[in-house]
């Protein structure tokens, strides 16, 4: 049981790239199983934010290697670019490892992506990365993968990346082997899984803790435990059903208050409050074993915080209020600190969920956690 998997349980943007910088300090290998550039992961240092799209958020830990498994696809360019900022960073760049059966995103998925979507009656909101047409190349057998790339490909993108293309299965199973630990970060979350999130508005790959065995070439034996990232309310990139969305001055509030703006497109997220309900169900279908709850800081000032704990058939849904609370939470690093109505949130969204709630986070910067 070597292979611990974190993942996001509403639709993405839950602030897993800081948390799974947070766990890297106990793994061998941070490994990412899934999606591509669509992702976007922010990590701020010293008030200095590093955005990443493809290479694990594991950079900040000296040793720990970064594996980008099979189950991703890779855009050459947008890594090549981050290999880049790495070296920049003082990151060794021989730490990163690519499995040879990732797929390649080509010009072509992106030209595809962008006319897709314009042909649609009703626009998904893709972010335009050509992901969709790359998943959908190697679901019909015609796509380029990372090996085929480096070994065909005379581009100096090509020539790059070779040098860090290895057998994947082979890769993981070493370390394994060794009994190093292996952290999967998974991408987007999971309302947007494309078996189990709101078909059809959801991205084309597998975002649940299953599809790290899949992503990384590893049995289901092998799993540990399954961490799911929610934040303290709900937010959407893109269309389709999002049922706590809220439209007025709340919804406002939130987007400005928790700076929710696409990391890849700058579009303005939809916010909502908290949904019980979509985070039951992740729980479910992820076996989550434990929550890190983000961004209640977030929440301070709001008079009142909303709770979705119910779908009604006519499709309105029931919302419970809890008192809200005034103080700035960001300095706080024990639950037991935090004001009494912020611990009554948590405490009460832990109920609902009926997982512990094992860590949660206050504030962007890294040690902004409380426990
Ligand atoms: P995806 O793969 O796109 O789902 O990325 P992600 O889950 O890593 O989240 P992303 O980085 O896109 O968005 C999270 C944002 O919230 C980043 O800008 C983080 O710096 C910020 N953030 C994370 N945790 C907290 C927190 O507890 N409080 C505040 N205020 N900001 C946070
Ligand atoms: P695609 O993955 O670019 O095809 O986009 C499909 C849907 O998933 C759109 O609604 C996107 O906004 C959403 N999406 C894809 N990646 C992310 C992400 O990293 N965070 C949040 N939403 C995402
Ligand atoms: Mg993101």
């Amino acid at each position: 049981m070597s292979v611990d998997v974190i993942v996001g349980l509403q639709w993405g943007d839950e602030g897993k790239g800081r948390i799974v910088d947070f766990y890297a300090r106990e793994y061998d290998v941070v490994a990412r199983f899934g999606g591509g550039d669509n992702a976007g992961h922010s990590l701020v240092v010293k008030n200095e934010r590093i955005a990443l799209r493809l290479v694990p958020s594991g950079i900040l830990q000296p040793k720990t290697e970064l594996f980008i498994g099979g189950g991703c696809v890779v855009n050459p360019g947008t890594l090549v670019e981050e290999l880049e900022l790495l070296s920049k960073l003082g990151v060794d760049p021989r730490r990163l490892f690519l499995s040879d059966r990732a797929h390649v995103v080509l010009p072509a998925h992106l030209e595809a992506d962008k006319r897709r979507e314009a042909e649609r009656a009703q626009p998904i909101g893709t972010t335009g990365r050509g992901i969709g047409p790359a998943y959908a190349d190697r679901a019909s057998r015609s796509g380029v993968t990372l090996r085929e790339y480096c070994e065909r490909y005379s581009t100096p993108e090509a020539r790059r990346l070779a040098a860090h293309v290895v057998d994947g299965v082979a890769y993981i199973h070493e370390r394994l082997g060794e009994r190093k630990r292996v952290l999967a970060e998974g991408a987007q979350g999971t309302m947007l899984d494309v078996t189990y999130g709101t078909y059809p508005y959801v991205t084309s790959a597998s975002t649940i803790a299953g599809a790290a065995c899949t992503g990384l070439g590893v049995g289901p034996g092998m799993v540990g435990r399954v961490i799911g990232i929610a934040k303290a309310y709900c937010t959407r990139v893109g269309a389709g059903p999002f049922p706590s969305e809220l439209q007025g001055g709340e919804g406002e509030r939130l987007r400005e208050r928790g700076h929710e703006f696409g990391t890849v497109t700058g579009r303005p997220r939809r916010c909502g409050w908290f949904d019980a309900v979509a985070a039951r169900y992740a729980v479910h279908v992820n076996g989550i074993d434990a929550v890190v709850l983000t961004k209640l800081d977030v929440l301070s000032g709001f008079e009142r915080v909303g709770i979705v704990t119910a779908y009604a058939p006519d499709g309105s849904v029931e919302t419970e209020y809890l008192a809200g609370w005034a103080q700035d939470v960001r300095g706080t690093r024990r639950l037991a600190d935090l004001p009494l109505a912020a611990s009554r949130f948590v405490t009460t969204l832990q109920n609902l969920i009926g997982v512990p709630i094992e860590l949660v986070s206050v504030g962007p910067e890294r040690d902004d956690l409380a426990r």
